[in-house]
């Protein structure tokens, strides 16, 4: 099934000038950018994102660092999307990601985990919603 799930590439990536690697990546796996924007998201705004996470210990570095700096936030459509790019992205820790997965290639740390993306359609209608308001799903 076609799908569309939301994907980010986070400060540290950004930062790391590995945008053109990620998107490359994305595009192998026949996960195409149908809309794209980079930004320098507020820590309100992560929060906001970030809200399913609010009661967690993690929760307040977690959205300072995501608003460290700037973002490339991505609506990535391909068959089955959501998973194909949970499964491109690798796991939470990039310790534990299989090798070849975005997070073990370009992630350093839990928090510094190079990519988001959605975990399920529910979110993914959410997270898509959230940055790309009127987009016609
Ligand atoms: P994401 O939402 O960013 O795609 O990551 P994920 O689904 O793999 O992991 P999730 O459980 O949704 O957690 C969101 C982000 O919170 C940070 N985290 N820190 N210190 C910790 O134990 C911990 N656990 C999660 C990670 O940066 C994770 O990407
Ligand atoms: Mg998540």
């Amino acid at each position: 099934m076609v799908e569309r799930t939301l994907a980010i590439i986070k400060p540290d990536a950004v930062k790391k000038q590995v945008i053109g690697d990620v998107i490359q990546r994305y595009e192998a796996a026949g996960l195409h950018p149908i809309a794209m924007k980079m930004m320098h998201l507020s820590q309100s705004t992560a929060e906001g994102f970030y809200a399913v996470h609010r009661e967690r210990p993690f929760f307040h570095e977690l959205t300072a660092f995501m608003s460290s700096g700037p973002s490339v936030v991505l609506v990535l459509e391909g068959k089955n999307a959501i998973q194909a790019n949970r499964d491109l992205m690798g796991a939470t820790d990039p310790q534990k990601a299989v090798a070849g997965t975005i997070r073990s290639i370009h992630g350093a740390s839990i928090e510094a985990n190079a990519v988001h993306g959605s975990d399920s359609p529910d979110t993914a209608s959410f997270e898509i919603g959230y940055f790309f308001p009127g987009m016609d799903l």
